[in-house]
């Protein structure tokens, strides 16, 4: 038995391949770094379900647009109650109403669940109207428009396709073995995509990010960093943004959204400062972790520098977990596919340690 599942190969994948010894992340013969910056969301979904849908147009761009328009008809939907949730989970609510299938339209409208939905939660849990989703606009340049009611300004969207991309997929990580395992009771897109996004708010998975601007909140100078750290950790605490599963070195996609935010930093007055105490931040705790736990080497993750990219485009952080959908749910849908295509139904098995049944008298 293996808790946890850490030395079990359950899938074989052209998908990506995680290397945790090098730090490096390989998206279909792709590394990260040769598509982070150059490639768009929409190229990298092209890339992901190249062979595992039929009929995939060679420019994803305008029928994603279409399906943004399609699947905006349901924002009229939204009702108090579903304002009352955290966005991820009434982004959640929403996207269960739309149909299953394991069709080419089913995977865009899932694809641009998110994209629509949270933007328009976000807006009318403000008070504001949601904007409808202009179809002729790039995926997110048209977020950032749906989010902000103004077009994105220069370098944001460049920024959030470098996030989208960067976070598309990660081998079989948490919320895309919950997918895989959706998808091998034959049980449709939709559904694998919502178990999906059900694993991936956990704070040990895609919910960190949000904690992550709190921990900066609350450290709120560089020479707070140290006590504040030590402090979490004598009480137990995790620190947010840092250790991994898989890599034992650097996270290879926390460099590429550091770079992603660097880029933006040279329009705004106040990011430059905000990076550099995040990086005063990510020092002391990367000094303090390998001086708590010199057996487990525990480095930054993706989420840390997630959150920092996410703030400088305005997302609230209590929306990064359904940022995050927005990017990952390209790489869930393809793994679906990938396993109906050639998988088995996933069903592993226990050892039963309760009581013994009394014998009859
Ligand atoms: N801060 C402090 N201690 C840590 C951290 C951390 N961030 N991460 C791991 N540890 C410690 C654990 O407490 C554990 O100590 P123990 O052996 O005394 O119990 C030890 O290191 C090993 O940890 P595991 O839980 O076995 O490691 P696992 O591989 O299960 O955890 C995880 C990986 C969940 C990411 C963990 O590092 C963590 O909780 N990090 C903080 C949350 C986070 O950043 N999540 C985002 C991950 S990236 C992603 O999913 C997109």
């Amino acid at each position: 038995m293996s808790e946890g599942l850490d030395d079990v190969v359950a899938a074989r994948t052209v998908l990506s391949e995680v290397d945790g010894q090098a730090g490096r992340l390989v998206i279909r013969g792709w590394t990260l770094d040769q598509l982070v910056g150059r490639t768009r969301f929409e190229e990298v979904v092209r890339l992901l379900f190249d062979g595992f849908f039929e009929d995939l147009p060679e420019d994803l761009t305008a029928a994603l647009g279409a399906a943004r328009a399609e699947v905006f008809s349901a924002v009229g939907a939204i009702d108090d109650r579903l304002l009352d949730l955290e966005p991820v989970e009434a982004m959640r609510a929403l996207t269960a109403r739309l149909p299953d299938g394991d069709d080419l339209a089913t995977a865009l409208r899932l694809l641009a669940a998110p994209a629509v939905f949270t933007p328009a939660i976000l807006r009318l849990q403000a008070g504001d109207s949601p904007v409808a989703p202009d179809p002729s606009l790039g995926h997110s340049a048209d977020i950032l428009r749906m989010l902000h009611a103004r077009p994105a300004a220069a370098g944001q969207a460049e920024a959030l396709d470098a996030y989208l991309v960067t976070v598309c997929d990660h081998g079989l990580n948490a919320s895309t073995f919950a997918a895989r395992v959706v998808a091998s009771t034959r049980a449709g897109l939709t559904s694998a995509v919502l178990a999906g996004i059900s694993a991936l708010k956990g704070p040990l998975h895609g919910g960190a990010p949000g904690p992550v601007i709190e921990m900066l909140d609350a450290i709120g100078k560089p020479a707070n960093a140290r006590p504040w750290i030590e402090a979490a950790l004598a009480r137990g605490d995790r620190l947010m943004g840092f250790g991994h599963r898989i890599y034992r070195v650097r996270d290879p996609r926390a460099d590429a959204l550091k770079g992603a935010v660097r880029r933006l930093a040279d329009q705004s007055s106040s990011l430059p400062g905000r990076i550099a105490f995040a990086e005063a931040v990510e020092a002391a705790a990367l000094a303090i972790l390998k001086a708590h736990r010199p057996d487990r080497p525990l480095d930054v993750n993706v989420e840390f520098f997630t959150a920092l990219l996410l703030e400088a485009l305005a997302f609230p952080p209590n929306a990064f977990t359904a940022v995050f959908a927005m990017g990952r749910t390209a790489g869930w849908l393809a793994h679906a596919r990938e396993q109906l295509a050639g998988g088995r139904l996933i069903r592993p098995q226990s050892v039963y340690v309760g009581p013994t049944p009394l014998k009859a008298a």
